[in-house]
């Protein structure tokens, strides 16, 4: 092993080309791959910035020759030597460095490498687990090079555009009261006041409310929340936020401002011309048309409402679904006639998975139906339904009976798993769409009471206030939600800011004065001392960085991600503590 001993790197490994030719040049880097062509040498060096290809032969590289064979893959080191063009034929076009190659007069081994679980950069699929417990060394992947610099870019348009349009950063705390997002909290235990915990913020939603009763107008903060709940392809434990509050300001303006932050951001990450402004689609035509509150419009292939069509035929299982209040929804696979008994069944159990009572699949033919519940309508019944789902012959209708919402959401899933399946969402295209007009309360059937969809601060609708006493279910929200690309990238709201208001939502979500008071008293003290008009919004960032990375996991842009199992596998967290750390917070484990 080597040190520096005053050499300097004077270049890195992305970076020489025949221009440079005849220079004598320091580079620094990872023994990517190596080749022993009988007496030259070849190694490929790696840094963050690229690869240059270095030679080591008897006649130049002197009494280093013989250390070169040493070599190995992922050893660290550093060479002095020639720039030199490749040979006619050697040249590679497909490195920025292709047209040259090093001449290593001195070689330093910095640092030798044991051989590695893993190739980086290698053909072979490599297991998440393996990966994740080696992440320095899955780091070292181009791939995830690239992520962490497309986040990294992300970071710096995010904060410029903040700055720009005057928003200050603001720090807020990680050891806090218990937030009211929903989820389940992590707890810390207070070593000075034992039997007291903190919670970590699952958002800085109350101090940022507080940050506008503080007069700062407009604030942002890319932050890092902290959710207990299950976890999925783009859910972790952690997760950051772009997290955004103004005053004075409705709706609209946020959005517009949202809009102006994500062609920004697209423009300078992706060099992509996004256009505003977003198409907006309320909950309920969300749900009506794709099946789902965060649709993918990358592609068609909306849901049709057939009940009124089948209303009056004698095929039980729709008139009795219609009967019980429910309703008869489904989608066209066009092309999809040719689908094998097999495949069906693969579709009908997917649905049922997701909860169906079972899947209705019509195949369409020149003469009508090509199914067994053809005898149950008319054929004027059946050509107005091939109209309505704009079905031709060769098509395949794919119908769910059911109460209204599941069938819908039943519809939504399978409309996604189809255009998967067909490979129908075109790749590259970013579409977004604003949800708005969510619901304010949603019914919970445990607790028997209504709950915030979003959270008790959420303001309902102007127009919609007188109906909170008769009809609190049909109360809509001044809230919003970002979807790109079937995934819900930010969502936000105005907040009520008047006392009065805020203790009717209260009292209608049955939180009583001392639960209120207990839980957001500071801020409802706060809101006691001139509360502007306020509100905001928060992007999942790391679902926003995926995206732009063309990743399908949140894990492939975090640098150090737990797994499904919520496990960090490489630092072994969680784990177990001492009874002298326990004794000290005042804990037992039971
Ligand atoms: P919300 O709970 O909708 O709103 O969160 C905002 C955005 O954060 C992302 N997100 C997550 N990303 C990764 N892992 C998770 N576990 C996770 N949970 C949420 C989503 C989501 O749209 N305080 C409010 C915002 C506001 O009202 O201003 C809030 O946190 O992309």
């Amino acid at each position: 092993m080597e040190s520096l001993d005053g050499w300097k790197r004077t270049h890195t490994c992305g970076e020489l080309n025949a221009k440079n030719a005849g220079e004598e040049i320091i580079l620094m880097g990872w023994v990517h791959r190596w080749r022993d062509h009988g007496g030259l040498i070849f190694i490929d060096l790696r840094d963050r910035y690229g690869m240059t290809q270095i030679v080591f032969d008897p006649k130049c590289s002197g009494e280093d020759y013989a250390k070169s064979k040493e070599l190995r893959t992922e050893f660290v080191i550093a060479v002095k030597g020639e720039v030199r063009k490749r040979p006619e034929g050697m040249v590679n076009p497909n490195l920025s460095t292709g047209d040259i190659e090093i001449s290593v007069t001195r070689l330093k081994i910095l640092n030798p490498a044991k051989t590695t679980p893993f190739e980086i950069d290698g053909d072979k699929e490599v297991s998440e687990e393996l990966r994740f417990k080696y992440r320095y060394l899955d780091l070292r992947n181009s791939n995830m090079q690239k992520n962490m610099l497309i986040r990294h870019q992300t970071y710096q348009v995010v904060r410029n555009f903040f700055n720009q349009n005057n928003f200050v950063e603001i720090e807020t705390p990680f050891l806090m009261r218990s937030t009211p997002e929903g989820a389940r909290d992590f707890l810390v235990p207070s070593r000075v006041h034992q039997g007291k915990f903190y919670a970590l913020p699952q958002s800085p939603q109350t101090y940022k409310q507080i940050l506008m009763v503080a007069g700062f107008d407009r604030y942002y903060q890319i932050v890092r929340c902290f959710r207990d709940e299950a976890l999925r392809a783009d859910r972790q434990l952690e997760f950051t936020q772009i997290d955004v509050e103004m005053s004075f300001v409705e709706k609209d303006d946020i959005l517009e401002m949202v809009e102006k932050l994500m062609v920004d951001i697209f423009k300078h990450v992706r060099d992509i011309e996004i256009k505003t402004p977003f198409p907006r689609l309320s909950y309920e035509e969300a749900l009506n048309t794709y099946g789902s509150d965060k649709p993918d419009t990358r592609f068609d292939m909306k849901i049709i409402d057939m009940g009124e069509l089948v209303k009056d035929c004698d095929f039980k299982v729709f008139t009795g679904s219609l009967k019980a209040g429910g309703i008869i929804c489904g989608i066209n696979l066009k092309n999809g006639a040719g689908y094998s008994r097999k495949q069906i069944d693969v579709l009908t159990k997917f649905s049922v998975d997701e909860g169906a009572k079972g899947l209705v699949a019509i195949k369409v033919s020149e003469e009508g139906w090509n199914s067994s519940l053809a005898k149950f309508f008319s054929a004027a019944a059946i050509k107005n339904i091939n109209e309505a789902f704009e079905a031709h012959a060769g098509d395949l209708l794919l119908i769910f009976a059911d109460e209204k919402e599941k069938a819908l959401t039943l519809t939504g899933s399978l409309r996604l798993k189809l255009a998967k399946d067909e490979n129908l969402i075109p790749e590259n295209r970013f579409e977004h769409v604003w949800i708005v007009d969510f619901p304010l309360l949603e019914f919970d059937p445990d607790e028997k009471r209504y709950v915030a969809r979003h959270h008790p601060f959420t303001s309902p609708m102007d127009e919609d206030i007188s109906l909170m006493a008769e009809k609190p279910g049909e109360v809509r929200a001044k809230a919003y939600d970002l979807v790109l690309n079937g995934y819900e990238i930010a969502g936000g709201s105005i907040r009520i800011h008047v006392q009065d208001l805020q203790n009717k939502i209260f009292r209608l979500l049955k939180i009583s004065d001392e639960e209120a008071r207990d839980k957001f008293g500071f801020l409802l003290d706060a809101f006691e001392f001139g509360a502007p008009p306020h509100g905001g919004i928060a992007f999942g960032f790391d679902r926003l960085v995926m995206l732009l990375a063309n990743e399908s996991s949140i894990r492939e842009v975090i640098a150090f991600p737990k797994t499904n199992r919520a496990l960090s596998l490489m630092d072994g967290s969680p784990s177990e503590v001492g009874q002298e750390q326990l004794q000290e917070l005042g804990l037992k484990v039971i």
